[in-house]
């Protein structure tokens, strides 16, 4: 046989016999990234971790959390929009990094909605008012007149412009027109220790990791800014309960792909995350720490979508009607 032939013989041998494991049918054949966009042992790392280590299980692969942390939350959102849209690279994003960070900053480099695929929800987030054990108050209205009178700015921790715990507390501090000075951390787990060590007066923050320092007694927390107590915290009076029905706010975790990852490939990841949602152990997991997990109706891509574009025209007043010092 001349070479040409064998040649053509081999790559026919070659087509019969390619395994699935080149088309998108194999998916996943090597662990996934899931980038995460704040420091470890933050609300959105715990989150991500609790939900894909079930997600993991279900798609026959490790998923290996990457924290690339900075400029609260954006530098990752940058960094998962440049990658290869091949599903092996995706983040655990949230209400400031596909909302309140875009209505802060049109230009900041990405559009929720044009540069990711919505995969799915993973959980609704309640914020809560946080503050250092040892400050000298037991109420949010005495909290409010030691925050508005003291003679030098009380400190608030964020982690980063456009976070949740930046937006919600600018919220907050906009209602009751209070000028802290504010503390940049690359998450609010570091935060956190901060608020339990004393170095910093008051934050906003997500239940899930807020939850066991206040059972703990290591910080205080005068008001849940939802519309009713959580389970997990029934002595926090809600923002209404507490004098401030104004601040109403709560934050959400989902998955998103960089745009053009394949339909097919969205599709097993909102599966696998599904069956995350309704694994006993996970949402035990997820339940115990406060968060709230969607219905079948709020986890598809195309719910997503309708939250991302709602909360960017919900924080657009928000962030714009204060002056941002940031600092
Ligand atoms: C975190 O995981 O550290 C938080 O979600 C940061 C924030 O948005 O406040």
């Amino acid at each position: 046989m001349q070479p040409a032939g064998i040649a053509a013989l081999g790559l026919l041998g070659l087509a019969l016999t390619t395994p699935p494991s080149l088309g998108q049918s194999a998916y996943p054949s090597r662990p996934i990234t899931v980038i995460v966009p704040f420091a470890a042992g933050g609300p959105t790392d715990i989150v991500a971790r609790i939900v894909t280590g079930h997600m993991a299980a279900t798609l026959g692969q490790q998923i290996i959390i990457e924290n690339v942390v900075g400029s609260g939350g954006t530098t990752a959102a940058i960094r998962a929009m440049r990658s290869t849209p091949d599903g092996y690279t995706i983040m655990m994003g949230h209400m400031g990094t596909h909302g309140a960070a875009v209505a802060l900053n049109p230009t900041v480099g990405y559009s929720p909605s044009h540069d990711f695929e919505p995969i799915g929800m993973a959980v609704g987030m309640p914020v809560l008012i946080l503050v250092r054990k040892k400050l000298p108050a037991e109420n949010l209205t005495e909290f409010i007149a030691y925050l508005r009178d003291h003679a030098f700015p009380l400190t608030m921790a964020h982690a980063g412009l456009g976070s949740v715990s930046f937006a919600t507390c600018l919220l907050f501090n906009s209602i009751i027109d209070a000028h802290p000075a504010m503390v940049a951390f690359q998450g609010t787990g570091p935060a956190m220790q901060a608020l339990i060590a004393g170095r910093i007066d008051y934050m906003c923050d997500q239940i899930v990791s807020a939850a066991p320092q206040i059972g703990a007694g290591m910080i205080k927390s005068f008001a849940i800014a939802s519309p009713q107590r959580s389970p997990i915290l029934p002595d926090v009076p809600t923002a209404a309960e507490a004098g401030l029905e104004a601040f109403q706010v709560s934050a959400w975790n989902a998955l998103f792909a960089p745009k053009r990852t394949p339909p097919t490939i969205i599709t097993q990841l909102n599966d696998a995350l599904g069956q995350a949602l309704d694994d006993p152990l996970t949402r035990k997991q997820l339940l115990e720490l406060g968060s709230e997990i969607p219905g079948t109706d709020g986890r598809t891509p195309g719910a997503l979508t309708n939250l991302v574009n709602s909360e960017i025209v919900k924080w657009m007043p928000v962030t714009h009607s204060v002056t941002v010092t940031g600092r």
